[in-house]
């Protein structure tokens, strides 16, 4: 940077020089030697730019590859409640598009302002050598430029933050809709959505023209500023060149100088600029930080003695709800020992799902206490938790990627045989024969090309791998025909071998093996024991049900 500002504030002087001696009739060698001279400096100094923005740059994206990194991280820790209140598409514009905005500010600000800054006092030194009163006058002119500049800044910031987060809803939009594009389009919605679209676009544009309007506003005051600047050079030089002070090689360096302090002044007021857009997403990135879990890691270390041996599950008058105006869970106890299954049957909204999710601590309850072996939740770490109980649910979240990656999810230490046998043992083994590629097949987003049942055997060998002393299933085959159903129910079998299970069911024949059975009632236990005991007691719930077949329960 330093090179390139004396090699620019070098460059007058030899036209100076030039000038001058072309006037006063000097030989024909030096005005060549000063314009070779006047060439090298130029090419010197567009090389000395490259190496100096190439810095810049690598300094930027650096630093933001690592804030992009972290704030990533932190959003993924956060709770499932803060997850279900961003879309995607708004998650993706503050976690990427206001990081870029900073990777700018880090890239050019810097080298920018201080460079600018450096320039222009170069430049004002040197006007100065010629004459102190011109160098005086112009140096008071940038500095009211430069304050006027800083007067303006925080007008602005207000309204490019209102610019970043229209963009934000607009991804956003944009997101949600092509998720739900299925159910747009079998309703008939698509023009529909499109004008919310509209709408939503129209108020980018809104917001757009008002920070565009205040950045050109911004360039004007700049511009007629350095007009006025300009007039003052030139004024001064003319009289100063009257006066008999100036050659005419001065006046012209002087003018030129002046010229050069346009640079410098426009840099500032649009690094100023960029300073307000950085300030704005760095606001936002600092309210995401400042965001935090409720859900606060323990300390504990699961005990698990052999590493396979199944985990017990404990409920003790756990309330829970999502909102305070409705309670999902009230009062829920059981215990389940080490190794046994449980049926957990109750109609849509009886607070089932709810029960796995609390497990997973992907929320905390109100009061109460789950245990897992004979620890409370809350002490454990979560890593531990999470990698020690397993989750299928009815649908299964496959990702673009390879077939290994989708197994294993994206854990690099898992050996391919294991998978394979996994996959064999489940079943899958003619599948996995098909595949083209083995285990680095891709497999596309969206699960094309997997049947409904595949999709879900895939599941279980996930949660396989992982070798989990829990295992819940949520109406892992509610969707599936009762072929397909049979081949999932040896697979649930093999899963559930020297395991503790949770079976949320939807059909008779899930819950047939189990030694449990709870019936969850609007977020009550109606019945909670063992199966024989329940099927022999023709007063109990569960064997009415028997009686009455499944339906009237989900109904
Ligand atoms: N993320 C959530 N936020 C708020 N309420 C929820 C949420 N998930 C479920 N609920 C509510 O909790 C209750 C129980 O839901 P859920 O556990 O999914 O029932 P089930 O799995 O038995 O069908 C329902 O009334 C549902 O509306
Ligand atoms: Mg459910």
């Amino acid at each position: 940077m330093a090179c390139g500002i004396g090699l620019s504030l070098l460059n007058p002087q030899v036209i100076r020089y030039f000038i001058d001696t072309a006037q006063a009739d000097g030989p024909m060698r030096h005005l060549v030697w000063a314009g070779v001279f006047f060439l090298g400096i130029g090419i010197a100094r567009q090389g000395v730019q490259i190496v100096s923005s190439y810095l810049g740059q690598d300094v930027g994206w650096r630093a933001t590859n690592k804030m992009r990194n972290d704030l990533a991280y932190h959003c993924l820790n956060l709770d499932m409640g803060f997850h279900h209140a961003h879309t995607p598409g708004e998650m993706i514009e503050r976690i990427d598009g206001d990081t870029t905005s900073l990777s700018n500010f880090f890239s050019q600000f810097v080298l920018q302002v201080i460079g600018s800054v450096v320039f222009l006092a170069g430049v004002l030194v040197l006007i100065s050598l010629e004459d102190w009163r011109v160098g005086a006058a112009l140096a008071a002119f940038s500095c009211v430029a430069f304050l006027v500049l800083n007067l303006t800044r925080n007008i602005a910031v207000p309204i490019y933050t209102a610019e970043r987060e229209s963009y934000a809803r607009m991804y956003g939009f944009i997101e949600e809709r092509l998720l739900g594009l299925e159910d747009i389009r079998t309703n008939g919605a698509i023009d529909y959505a499109v004008q919310r679209f509209h709408n939503v676009n129209n108020n980018v544009f809104a917001r757009v023209k008002r920070s565009e309007l205040m950045s050109e506003a911004l360039s004007a005051i700049t511009g007629v500023m350095f007009a006025l600047g300009y007039a003052l050079a030139m004024g001064m030089g003319i009289w100063l060149y009257n006066e008999g002070t100036f050659t005419i090689g001065a006046v012209y360096l002087v003018f030129h100088y002046t010229s050069m302090l346009r640079e410098p002044l426009f840099q500032l007021s649009r690094q100023i600029n960029e300073l307000q857009r950085a300030t704005a997403g760095l606001k936002r990135i600092e309210a995401l930080h400042r965001i935090e879990t409720s859900i606060l890691d323990g300390t504990e270390h699961l005990s698990r003695k052999t590493g396979s041996e199944p985990l017990g599950v404990t409920f003790d008058h756990v309330t829970f709800s999502y909102n305070p105006e409705e309670i999902v869970l009230n009062d829920v106890s059981f215990s389940l020992q080490p190794g046994e299954t449980l049926g957990l049957l109750g109609r849509t909204g009886s607070g089932k799902t709810t029960m796995t999710r609390l497990l997973f601590r992907l929320y905390d309850i109100q009061s109460g206490d789950i245990r897992i072996g004979d620890q409370s939740i809350g002490t454990l770490k979560l890593d531990d938790l999470r990698r020690h109980v397993g989750l299928v649910t009815q649908d299964v979240q496959l990702f673009n990627a390879t077939v290994r990656d989708n197994l294993a999810l994206f854990q690099p230490d898992i050996a391919d045989d294991r998978i394979v046998h996994t996959l064999g043992e489940l079943g899958l083994g003619a599948w996995y024969d098909r595949l083209p590629d083995g285990l680095d097949s891709e497999i596309t987003a969206g699960s094309s090309g997997l049947s409904a049942g595949e999709a879900q055997l895939l599941a279980f060998t996930r949660v396989f791998l992982t070798d989990p002393g829990l295992v819940i299933l949520d109406e892992p085959s509610s969707r599936l025909d009762p072929a397909t159903e049979r081949h999932i129910n040896v697979a649930v079998e093999r899963l559930l071998e020297g395991r503790t299970g949770i079976i949320i069911a939807h059909r008779l024949e899930t819950v047939e093996r189990v030694d449990d059975i709870m019936i969850l009632d609007q977020g009550r236990v109606q019945e909670f024991g063992r199966r024989e005991d329940l099927v022999r007691d023709p007063a109990s719930r569960f064997s009415k049900l028997l009686q009455a077949g499944f339906e009237e329960l989900i109904a």
